[in-house]
């Protein structure tokens, strides 16, 4: 049973909060996004001027991303053994629409994003039924970046093999992630502008508002 933690709050509307990320979701997203960042950073330094710089500057940018890599890779494992053992907001069924209620998001939220934010933008009580796959997606394409990534700095020269097959795969990885955080963050303003609602600043201090009637609405279609 999911615990939500309604509490009124002083503005004037007549408004709920509600507990929805805890402590431990918000540091594994910021601990994913900022590491990611980092490897874009260093990754795409490697990749458009790789062939100019110095063994020296390659070494230089190699221990950043080689111990970013592996902090990525730690929140990465924590998250995913989550969607089997965690609390049920961290559940891979809570990002997957399996039930009545979930689906009706989802095909709500096609329609948002479709008309390009003209119909109504449906709340959720925890992930957005339709971003949820995705974000499956991205779990699943960054552990395979993270494989490729440890064997390339494995093999033989490690990632002064720049030519290699690897190497290729590391980088069309990397285009995948990449179009995710973009598609994500486009899509998390899109809904911030259009929602009217507070996704983005709820994961950052874990609550998100809703009007007591579209609380009660979401309560009862869960039920
Ligand atoms: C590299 C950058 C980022 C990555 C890799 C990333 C990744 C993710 C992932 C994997 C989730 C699913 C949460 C989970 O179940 O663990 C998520 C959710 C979320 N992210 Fe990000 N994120 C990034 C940047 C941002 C930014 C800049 C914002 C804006 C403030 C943001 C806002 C959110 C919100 C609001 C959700 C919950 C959306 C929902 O399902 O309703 N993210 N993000």
């Amino acid at each position: 049973m999911t615990r939500f933690e309604p509490r009124n709050t002083t503005s004037q509307r007549n408004a709920v909060l509600v507990k929805t990320w805890d402590p431990l979701m918000r540091i594994l997203h910021w601990w994913l996004a900022v590491t990611l960042l980092l490897q874009f950073g260093t990754g795409t330094i490697f990749w458009m001027w790789g062939d100019d710089l110095t063994n020296r500057m390659m070494f230089a940018l190699n221990l950043p991303h080689f111990y970013c890599g592996y902090a990525f890779a730690t929140a990465l494992c924590i998250r995913v053994a989550l969607l089997f053992v965690g609390p049920e907001r961290y559940r891979w069924r809570d990002l997957v629409p399996l039930t009545e209620a979930q689906q009706r998001n989802w095909r709500r939220t096609v329609f948002y994003y479709a008309s390009l934010g003209r119909r109504p933008c449906p709340r959720s009580l925890g992930h957005n039924a339709f971003a949820g796959p995705f974000y499956l997606m991205f779990f699943l394409i960054a552990a395979a970046q993270v494989a490729v990534g440890m064997y390339l700095s494995f093999l033989p020269g490690g990632s002064l093999q720049m030519d290699s097959g690897w190497m290729l795969l590391h980088r069309y990885l990397f285009l995948a992630l990449a179009s995710f955080v973009l598609a994500h963050i486009a899509a998390v303003v899109m809904r911030e502008i259009h929602g009217k609602s507070n996704i983005a600043s709820a994961m950052l201090h874990g609550y998100k508002e809703y009007s007591e009637e579209e609380y009660r609405d979401l309560v009862s279609q869960r039920e």
